[in-house]
């Protein structure tokens, strides 16, 4: 039998046009009493195919809102206002749903935080696994059925052929977890999307599941964008950063340049709130936590939105939003005091 997941095709140095390129991304939604929370405030963002970007930032900065508009998963009261996502020359913002839907678990895989509420109890593993692949790829039955052996030989699943015929409840937390990124990948997509997908589990589980992840990135060439609000965890596993804050990306750097020189404060106050210091950082930086509260989305913001919480604050901060501009190969921050830093 052939193998069917086939390894990725050698990549040119020309190739690293990018797969996905987000462009001024403004998302609003709508609340209670006709008022509206502005979640994006016009990011900006590319990843290059096989490359791996983690989003991350506070609880609320508009990261799962980033990612669902991609798919066209917005809540019902979410509304993209602005922006582009060029993928493959087209703009998935401006697809019609049908097309993005092909678009979805087809060309970009995505896995969620809570594997339970993402599996239908009523179908067994193996009915769920190959729903997709029989929704975007002409294969037969028999053929479906081997590579969905094979993904869940991939993720870990300890005896596929018996265990296709199990119901999501006969499983753990950490092997439902597996079976979702399984079904992410089973069309071999190009993106893959994980947004927190290892909060729910413990400490020894999450650390399995992005060491598979990070093998399944290498073996199948694809990228990803990972989502989480945890610096430490993307400290090994990617090539890239953005920090958000407050719905806009205020620094964005390769992964050694921001752990060993970050350019914006909000960042440092993130990475001296870390346990445990990270690449580059003295063992004995005090662990602090940021002072305040992220701003009301609901109101415009005039100036820096961080300024009422950073130590590095001036008077034009408080009035004028910095631009996200280049200070040195690769990082960018959006801060008047990046030079500093
Ligand atoms: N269903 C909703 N109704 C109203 N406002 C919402 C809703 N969902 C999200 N928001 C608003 O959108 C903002 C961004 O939410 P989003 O879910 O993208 O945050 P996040 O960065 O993914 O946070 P977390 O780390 O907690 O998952 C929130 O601060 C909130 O104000
Ligand atoms: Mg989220």
């Amino acid at each position: 039998m052939a193998m069917m997941v086939q390894e990725p095709a050698k990549r040119e140095s020309s190739d690293f046009a990018p797969l996905l390129a987000v462009n001024d991304l403004v998302i609003r939604i709508s609340i209670e009493g006709g008022d509206s929370v502005t979640a994006v405030r016009g990011i900006s963002f590319s990843i290059a195919a096989g490359e791996s970007l983690a989003l991350v930032g506070e609880s609320g900065c508009g990261k799962s809102m980033t990612a669902l508009s991609l798919t066209g998963l917005l809540p019902r009261n979410g509304r993209v206002v602005q922006g582009t996502a060029f993928w493959s020359g087209r703009d998935l913002l401006a697809l019609p749903a049908d097309a993005l839907r092909r678009v979805r678990g087809r060309d970009i895989g995505m896995v969620f935080q809570d594997p339970t509420s993402s599996l239908n109890p009523v179908l067994t593993i193996g009915q769920q696994l190959t729903e997709g692949m029989r929704e975007h790829r002409r294969i037969p039955g028999w053929a479906r059925l081997a590579k969905a052996i094979e993904l869940l030989q991939l993720v870990g699943i300890p005896d596929p052929e018996t265990r296709l015929r199990s119901y999501p409840h006969e499983f753990s937390g950490g092997q439902r977890q597996r079976i979702l990124i399984a079904m992410a990948i089973a069309c071999q997509p190009r993106l893959l999307v994980a947004d927190e997908p290892t909060t729910a589990l413990d400490a020894t589980i999450q650390a399995q599941i992005v060491e598979l992840l990070k093998g399944l990135q290498k073996r199948l060439g694809m990228a990803i964008l990972w989502i989480t609000h945890d610096l430490a965890l993307v400290a090994g596993l990617v090539d890239r950063v953005a920090v958000m804050y407050a719905g806009l990306i205020v620094e964005q750097a390769p992964v050694r340049d921001l752990f060993n020189r970050p350019r914006h404060p909000y960042t440092l106050g993130l990475l001296n709130s870390m346990p445990q210091t990270g690449v580059g950082l003295q063992a004995t930086a005090a662990l602090k936590f940021i002072p305040g509260t992220p701003p009301d989305l609901r109101a415009t913001t005039l100036g820096c939105s961080f300024a009422p919480r950073c130590s590095m604050v001036l008077d034009r901060c408080r009035t004028e939003q910095p631009a996200r501009v280049a200070v040195a190969a690769g990082h960018e921050s959006a801060c008047f005091r990046a030079g500093e830093l």
